[in-house]
């Protein structure tokens, strides 16, 4: 078979679907601790369905000591007691099927928490042992192994190696970690933790979940020697700012995922994997999603587009092609619990590298109701793009970062390891408000929560904006039932020019501009609306908006 025979696109769900984010420690809260849980979770599914969602992408919930909320998994067979019980997530999982709602979980491959069993058992053996060639252990440079192995530096600031005390009480060796000195990463040369996985997956995929979200499935293997590697001052700390460096992208993670392919593939129902993979150029991200590969990958480099027509229309265009070359649809994604809300970060005025996060000292501050326009208009342009989109909880709200966190409220590691330089990513993560009264808008009936909610989050909450026909709440559902009766998650996209600042297409009959200039942009006659972004009447399509209409 060639490769074009093996790549022509199937029906799976996965091609063309909705996919939300869940962040369960900000979801709903059922326990009310102040740290939402599964039953939460299952409590609130009515409404993922109402708004129409395909499937739920559930952030970890593994057993955790939480450095990284939750990113770092101690075991990965259990629920962690914060969010409930096996039990707890079975149920979850059935009623979300019940809904039809497809359920993908994460999983956490690069590091697993310092707490994990295999972790504990390193630190007790000796240098060279079985125990720690599951993990990156190596002596370090200098004449008493003072010096780290090598130069490289954390993605959450600080040095990428940790040094441990022997059992006999010396100094020791040191352990890599990409992350968190409490996440150390795994040696995925090693077939033990290979065979670890593959019974990880069998796990979940047994109780009946249809796909992953692969944390860091770009820095799973490291290049031979770990030669130093210092980045240039602002490259894109989660990796995708660059090419060459030794611990994202290297060759070795495809056999990885073409051997998790066929795990997959033992089971029924078209269970997907989705990379995460943040990447310099889209041409390499394509490689995740070989026909042997992952399904999907995440379009990082779209998400990261500023809010520019030619830079916009030149990242899809590329997306189409390079994932179309592959047999491979899309994914848009434009927020997510790493980054700034886009309802903020689309109007930013200062640089804010990825998981910088903005705080109450930044310069900068983006301006709420631009950002919100531009935010809304970004979402009416990608859930009319052809592939599968990724939604995050609370951006169908139009929620904003959070950007007055005291700092006695910071969780965020990145925080810590920078001495307060970066603010990092609480301001994307404040539990959801469901409503306007009631403690902690509706998160729990207690109102304990483990981020402070602005005051001004009442307007955001759900019970308000199901009231309003022109909240964004009810723009993304229109959205979504649109998408889904004229099937915009597949087929081709035709270009059409509406003027240099618009992204303008055709889906079929429906014709899509976004206005990203200062000016309005006329329409022409014959125009019936089906979505506006932002109510407006007449045919000038007024600066950040987005309208998709037919043409007599
Ligand atoms: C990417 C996750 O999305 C992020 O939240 C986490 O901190 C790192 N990977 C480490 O697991």
């Amino acid at each position: 078979m060639t490769l074009e025979q093996i790549a022509a696109p199937g029906s799976e769900w996965w091609r063309s679907a909705v996919i939300y984010q869940i962040y369960p420690r900000s979801f709903a809260d059922a326990s009310g601790d102040g740290i939402g849980d599964l039953p939460g979770i299952t409590s609130r599914l009515d409404s993922l369905k109402e708004l129409g969602v395909d499937a739920i992408w559930l952030s970890p919930f593994m057993t955790s000591p939480q450095r990284d909320a939750g990113y770092d998994v101690a075991d990965y067979r259990d629920v962690d007691p914060l969010f409930g019980t096996l039990a707890d997530f079975d149920e979850m999982l059935g009623q979300a099927h019940a809904r039809g709602i497809r359920v993908i979980v994460d999983l956490v491959p690069n590091h697993s928490s310092d707490q994990h069993a295999w972790f504990q058992e390193a630190l007790k053996a000796a240098p060279g042992s079985p125990e720690r060639a599951r993990y990156v252990f190596r002596d370090g440079k200098g004449p008493n192994g003072d010096l780290p192995p090598n130069n490289w530096e954390s993605v959450f600031g600080g040095g990428m190696w940790e040094r441990v005390t022997e059992a006999d009480g010396t100094p020791g060796q040191w352990y890599l970690h990409i992350f968190d000195a409490t996440q150390p990463d795994f040696d995925w040369t090693n077939e033990e933790v290979r065979e670890e996985f593959r019974s990880i997956l069998r796990f979940w995929l047994d109780r009946g979940v249809d796909g992953f979200r692969v944390d860091v499935a770009h820095g799973m293997v490291k290049e031979a020697g770990l030669p130093d590697y210092a980045p240039v001052a602002d490259a894109d700390s989660m990796g995708g700012g660059e090419e060459n460096v030794p611990y994202w992208g290297q060759n070795g993670v495809h056999d990885i995922y073409r051997d998790w392919h066929e795990v997959m593939a033992e089971y029924d129902g078209d269970r997907a994997l989705c990379g995460e993979a943040w990447l310099p150029t889209l041409k390499q991200t394509a490689l995740w999603v070989r026909p042997d590969e992952m399904h999907q990958t995440f379009n990082f480099p779209y998400l990261m587009t500023p809010w520019d027509a030619a830079q916009l229309r030149s990242v899809i265009r590329e997306s189409l092609d390079e994932f179309g070359r592959v047999g491979a649809p899309s994914t848009w994604v434009l927020s997510n619990h790493d980054v700034v809300r886009h309802a903020s970060r689309l109007a930013l005025t200062a640089d804010n590298p990825q998981g910088e996060g903005i705080g109450p000292k930044s310069p900068g501050k983006p301006d709420a109701v631009i950002g919100l326009s531009r935010a809304r208009a970004a979402t009416a342009l990608m859930l009319s793009l052809p592939g599968s989109a990724y939604l995050y909880q609370g951006e169908e709200l139009g929620l904003p970062e959070a950007m007055e966190i005291p700092d006695e409220f910071r969780q965020d590691p990145t925080w810590f390891r920078t001495n307060g330089e970066r603010y990092g990513r609480d301001g994307c993560r404040v539990p959801l408000p469901w409503t306007a009264a009631g403690q902690s808008f509706g998160f729990n009936d207690t109102g304990d929560s483990w981020l402070p909610q602005p005051d001004e989050w009442a307007r955001f909450a759900r019970d308000v904006e199901e009231r309003d026909a022109d909240s964004t709440l009810n723009l993304y559902k229109q959205l979504i039932v649109l998408r889904r009766e004229h099937n915009l998650g597949s087929g081709s996209l035709v270009w059409e020019d509406a003027g240099d600042d618009t992204v303008a297409f055709r889906r079929g009959d429906i014709h899509v501009v976004a206005n990203l200039g200062t000016e309005p942009v006329e329409l022409g006659d014959g125009v019936t609306f089906l979505v506006q972004s932002e109510p407006f009447t007449g045919t000038a399509l007024p600066p950040n908006t987005a309208a998709w209409f037919t043409k007599a």
